[in-house]
C-alpha cells in the first residue's frame, strides 16, 4: 500500500481524531435533536420484514467478506444472502464474481462446498459445466441434448464492487443502483486499514434474534458499561461520537482513560491526548466501530497482532431469525494462534451470551404490543441515524430514486 495512501488516509482521519479529543478534554458529547420513537413492530411484523428483505437487503448493496477471504485466483466461498444461495469467486483476472448458485438448465444447486479453490463449476445434476466467471462453457452431451445458445445460459451474475478490501454485492443482476454513490466515500474511509494486504484468519457463523434488533447492539455504547460489565468493566465508557457519510457511520469514544480493556475496540483516543499530531498513529486513528450500511459492523480488535471484527449481520429465515457471521481478518498471522482463536471464541460468546441473548428477550415483549414503541435516546444517535436510513430505503420508489437519495446524502 503506497504511502501517498496512507498520508491521505491519515489527513481523513485527523479531523475526527481532533473533535474526539476536544470532547473527551471537556467531558462533552454530541447529542440527537430529539429523542426518536420507533414502532415497536417495525421488529415483529411479517409484511414489514419481507418488504425489508426486498426493498433492503436485495437491493442496496451488501458486502459478502473480506477480499483476503478469497486471495487467489480459483478461490471461492458460499454464502446465503436473503434465501439466495451465492458463489463468490476470484476468476484469473484477479476479478470477484457473485454468481447465483443455481443451473441454467433446470435449476439444481451447483455447488455445496462452504469454500475451495475451482476454475470450474459441474452441475452435480446433469453435468453442465461452469466457468468461475459464470459462463456455461460445456453442455453435456450436447448433440444428444440439442442446440441452444451458450451465451444466454450463464449463471446469473451480480453486480459486484471490490474496494478497501471488502466485497460488495447486489443480490438482484438487473440493478441499477450505484455503488460508489451508496458508499458515498466511505470506502475511502477504509482504505486506511490497507484490508486488502490483511490475512484472513478465523470465522464463525450463528443465530440471533431480528437482523435490527441484532445490529441495534453494534450502533450504540450506551449499554456497554451495563450488558457488558463482567467481560468490558463497569468503567468502559457510554458514550459515543458519531461521523457519518450516507448512511454508514463511524462511532468513536470521547473517554480519558488510557490502556482499557476496550480502548481499540471502542476507539478509545486517550492514548494520543498528550502526544503532537505528528506523532499521532495510524493505528490508533482508526479504532472504533465502522459501520457499514445496512448489515456490517467492522470493530478493531488486538489478538498478538492488529485486527479486525468484521460482523455481517442477515435477516434469517423469519423476522425473528438472524444469521451473524464474525470474519476475523488480522495485518499479520497472529504470534500465538491458539491464543488468538481463544480470543476469538470470547468474542464469539460476548455477542451470544450478552447481546443478542438480551436481544431476544425483548422480542415477546415488541411482539405482544406490552411496549407499542421503542426509544432511542439522544445519546443513541447510531440507531436514530440506522433506521431513518431503512425508512428512506424502503421508502424509495425504484433504483433511480435510490441514486439519488445516495447522492444526496445527508438525512
Ligand atoms: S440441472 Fe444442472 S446440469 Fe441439469
Ligand atoms: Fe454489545
Amino acid at each position: 500500500m503506497s504511502g501517498n495512501l496512507n498520508n491521505k488516509g491519515r489527513n481523513n482521519l485527523l479531523p475526527i481524531a481532533r473533535d474526539v479529543i476536544k470532547h473527551a478534554k471537556a467531558g462533552t458529547m454530541r447529542q440527537a435533536k430529539d429523542v426518536m420513537r420507533l414502532p415497536a413492530s417495525n421488529y415483529t411484523d411479517n409484511n414489514r420484514f419481507a418488504a425489508e428483505l426486498e426493498k433492503v437487503i436485495k437491493r442496496v448493496p451488501i458486502i459478502l467478506g473480506p477480499s483476503c477471504e478469497i486471495p487467489n485466483p480459483g478461490d471461492f466461498k458460499t454464502i446465503n444472502v436473503a434465501e439466495t444461495s451465492l458463489i463468490l469467486s476470484r476468476d484469473k483476472s484477479g476479478k470477484a464474481n457473485a454468481l447465483i448458485n443455481v443451473c441454467s438448465h433446470r435449476g439444481a444447486c451447483l455447488t455445496k462446498k462452504e469454500k475451495g479453490n475451482s476454475n470450474r463449476f459441474t452441475c452435480p445434476y446433469h453435468g453442465w459445466n461452469f466457468s468461475n466467471s459464470g459462463e456455461l462453457i460445456a453442455i453435456s452431451s450436447e448433440d444428444d441434448f440439442g442446440k441452444i445458445d451458450k451465451n444466454n445460459y450463464g449463471l446469473k451474475s451480480l453486480p459486484v464492487y471490490e474496494s478497501a478490501g471488502l466485497i460488495w454485492a447486489i443480490i438482484n443482476p438487473e440493478s441499477k443502483v450505484d455503488i460508489p454513490s451508496f458508499l458515498s466515500g466511505y470506502d475511502k474511509m477504509l482504505e486506511t486499514f490497507s484490508f486488502s494486504d490483511w490475512i484472513f484468519v478465523s470465522k464463525r457463523t450463528f443465530k440471533g434474534p431480528n437482523w435490527k434488533i441484532a445490529y441495534d447492539g453494534y450502533l450504540e455504547y450506551y449499554h456497554v458499561p451495563v450488558l457488558h460489565r463482567e467481560t468490558f468493566g463497569v468503567d468502559a465508557t457510554n458514550r459515543g461520537l458519531y461521523y457519518s457519510w450516507g448512511p454508514h457511520q463511524h462511532i468513536k469514544s470521547p473517554a480519558v482513560e488510557k490502556g482499557h480493556i476496550a480502548t481499540e475496540t471502542l476507539g478509545y483516543l486517550a492514548e494520543l491526548i498528550d502526544k503532537s499530531e505528528d506523532e499521532w498513529d495510524l493505528e490508533t486513528l482508526t479504532y472504533g466501530v465502522w459501520t457499514v450500511f445496512p448489515t456490517t459492523s467492522i470493530a478493531s480488535f488486538d489478538a498478538g497482532g492488529r485486527g479486525v471484527l468484521i460482523s455481517q449481520i442477515l435477516p434469517g429465515k423469519k423476522v425473528d431469525e438472524s444469521i451473524t457471521t464474525q470474519y476475523y481478518i488480522m495485518e499479520k498471522p497472529p504470534s500465538d494462534p491458539e491464543a488468538a482463536e481463544e480470543q476469538f471464541d470470547f468474542f464469539q460468546q460476548v455477542v451470544m451470551n450478552e447481546d443478542y441473548a438480551t436481544g431476544a428477550s425483548s422480542q415477546p415483549g415488541l411482539k405482544e404490543g406490552i411496549i407499542d414503541h421503542v426509544l432511542f435516546g439522544r445519546n443513541e444517535q447510531g440507531n436514530q441515524h440506522f433506521h431513518l436510513w431503512v425508512e428512506k430505503v424502503l421508502n424509495a420508489k425504484n433504483d433511480e430514486d435510490l441514486n439519488s437519495i445516495f447522492l444526496n446524502g445527508a438525512l
